[in-house]
């Protein structure tokens, strides 16, 4: 499995999208590169490779590579950022994808195009695809005439604390998935518990960002402070590494959405 990351060089909380952000919480920059760090060691003792883009001045937010696209059948999907404050990545990850040879289902996003947050609002379990809506991505740019539509389950958010769907889901395999079920519709909650076994997380460890873990095989990587979550997935035989992102919950973000998924 390969990853893209982007180191924190220029990370920060600069302007307000979700409702985590707030511009007079700042982040203690030494803490964010270890916890960071941390991280990145910790995909890599998992058996994972990690590759990394260029950080870029003025894009605070870049360091969450799970919105630069969606790694679909070997090739990229491109996002549209819903907010201009994150718009201009596309152009730095659009040129790393091209050079590292992946090739690009959509290579022209424009004004009209729907949103989509990439990873961080569609995740694959085998080959379905939960395509996270409602507040970052728009259900039209499922429609694409390349997805498969008979592999997609639409999963409407309806918290704003859980905007993107890798905030309130994530599958373990192919038939298992951890969730915390009150961030869906209730019309999608019923749809997605036909497809998946769930396991749910509690409110408290919700709020910890327990369901954005990066999976590696029998390696899951977990927010600390989700000690219930993290002896539900012991007693499923999954080894536990919980990593400590309390800086980047600052942004409405945690392990999971510092990667990207690229193979
Ligand atoms: N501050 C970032 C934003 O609001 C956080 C992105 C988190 N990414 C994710 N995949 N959940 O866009």
């Amino acid at each position: 499995m390969k990853l893209l990351m982007c180191r924190p060089t220029y990370y920060g909380i600069e302007y307000e999208i979700n409702p985590w952000m707030n511009v007079d919480y700042k982040v203690n920059h030494a803490i964010a590169i270890n916890q960071w760090n941390t991280l990145y060691d910790t995909i890599q003792q998992c058996g994972a490779q990690v590759e990394l883009i260029e950080p870029v001045k003025g894009w605070p937010d870049m360091v969450f590579t799970a919105n630069a696209g969606l790694y679909y059948q070997q090739k990229i999907i491109l996002p549209h950022f819903k907010y201009k404050e994150r718009q201009g990545e596309l152009a730095y990850f659009k040129k790393w994808f091209i050079d590292a040879g992946l090739e690009l289902i959509n290579p022209d996003i424009h004004e009209q195009t729907p949103f989509f947050e990439g990873a961080g609002d569609a995740l694959l379990a085998g080959n379905k695809l939960f395509a996270g809506y409602g507040f970052r991505s728009d259900a039209t740019f499922y429609k694409s005439d390349f997805f498969d539509e008979s592999n997609l389950i639409y999963c409407e958010l309806i918290d704003p604390y859980f905007y993107h769907i890798d905030t309130c889901f994530c599958p373990l395999t192919d038939e298992l998935a951890i969730w915390y079920p009150s961030a869906f519709s209730s019309a999608s909650q019923k749809k997605m518990a036909k497809e998946i076994e769930l396991i749910a997380v509690t409110a408290e460890e919700a709020k910890k960002f327990a369901c954005n873990s990066v999976v590696l095989n029998k390696n899951i990587i977990l927010p600390s402070g989700c000690p219930q979550l993290a002896d539900t997935l012991s007693a499923y035989n999954f080894n536990v590494h919980p990593c400590d992102m309390n800086e980047y919950l600052k942004a409405g973000g945690a392990c999971k959405c510092l990667t990207l998924r690229i193979d």
